[in-house]
């Protein structure tokens, strides 16, 4: 089986990319189930159900959040009844939806989990810990485990992948938006990811239109970030090829499509 993951989808220049290239990367690549980070959806942050909706039309069997998952309010309207809309699992007990949704394939199922760190992020519960309760929970029903771990720093990240080895089939980070050249598998048949890296604009910085980035940076004065609007755009993710009997990953391969790096179908 495969999972072919979207990374961090950022508002319509990133929904328009999806909207062309999933079928297309379904055409060459046949996965199994299609995981899709939205958090930046919206706008730039959060997702509404129209957008959640979308992303399943357009061939997304799940769709992952952040630190971004409540920016947008319309989404504790829905969440709760959105199956497969996946929040970060620590977020404080007594938090709208769910951080794990299964997904059924025939006879087989994927778990989805999403978790965020904590490191330059906002003070929640352990992911560590939540990995643990949340994949020993998925493993009763599947050894297929797919976990996006939401969070801003490379030794976290890294590190829930090596906490992960051999109990998850693909640990995927996003967030940081720049997709990382450390696709592997780790011991255990675990594929692994930093980053899957942005669905967005290419020519802005982080998907923000660059001249606010900038004069932040210039001049420390407050500045309204945009989603840039100039230039082409990018999709980012991964795809993880897997054994369903034993959720063990064989191969992955990062995927990108930008003016630099074309798409052949
Ligand atoms: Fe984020």
């Amino acid at each position: 089986m495969k999972i072919l993951f979207i990374g961090d989808v950022v508002g319509s220049p990133g929904r328009d990319m999806v909207k062309e290239y999933l079928p297309k990367l379904k055409e060459k690549y046949r996965p199994t189930v299609t995981v899709i980070n939205g958090e930046n959806a919206a706008g730039g942050k959060g997702i509404t159900e129209k957008i959640y909706r979308q992303f399943l039309e357009w061939g997304g069997q799940a769709v992952t959040l952040g630190n971004h998952a409540w920016d947008n309010r319309e989404v504790f309207s829905f969440i709760d009844q959105a199956k497969y809309l996946v929040r970060p699992a620590n977020f404080p007990e007594g938090t709208p939806g769910s951080g794990i949704a299964y997904l059924k394939v025939n006879e087989d199922e994927i778990a989805v989990i999403n978790l965020q760190g904590r490191a330059f992020l906002p003070a929640i519960d352990c992911p560590f810990r939540k990995a643990d309760e949340l994949i020993e929970e998925a493993s009763k029903r599947t050894p297929n485990i797919f976990v996006d771990f939401h969070a801003e720093a490379t030794s976290e990240k890294l590190a829930m992948g090596w906490y992960l080895a051999g109990r998850a089939t693909f640990v995927a980070g996003t967030h940081t938006h720049v997709q990382t050249a450390d696709a592997r598998i780790l011991p255990g048949g675990t594929a692994y990811i930093t980053d899957a890296g942005m669905t967005g604009p290419y020519d802005g910085i982080l998907g923000v239109n660059r001249d606010a980035v900038l004069k932040r940076f210039l001049t420390s004065l407050p500045v309204r970030f945009e989603i840039t609007e100039e230039g082409g755009n990018q999709l980012s993710g991964a795809l993880v090829e897997f054994n369903n009997k034993t959720g063990r990953a064989q191969k992955i391969q990062p995927i990108l499509i930008n003016n630099d790096h074309p798409f052949f179908g």
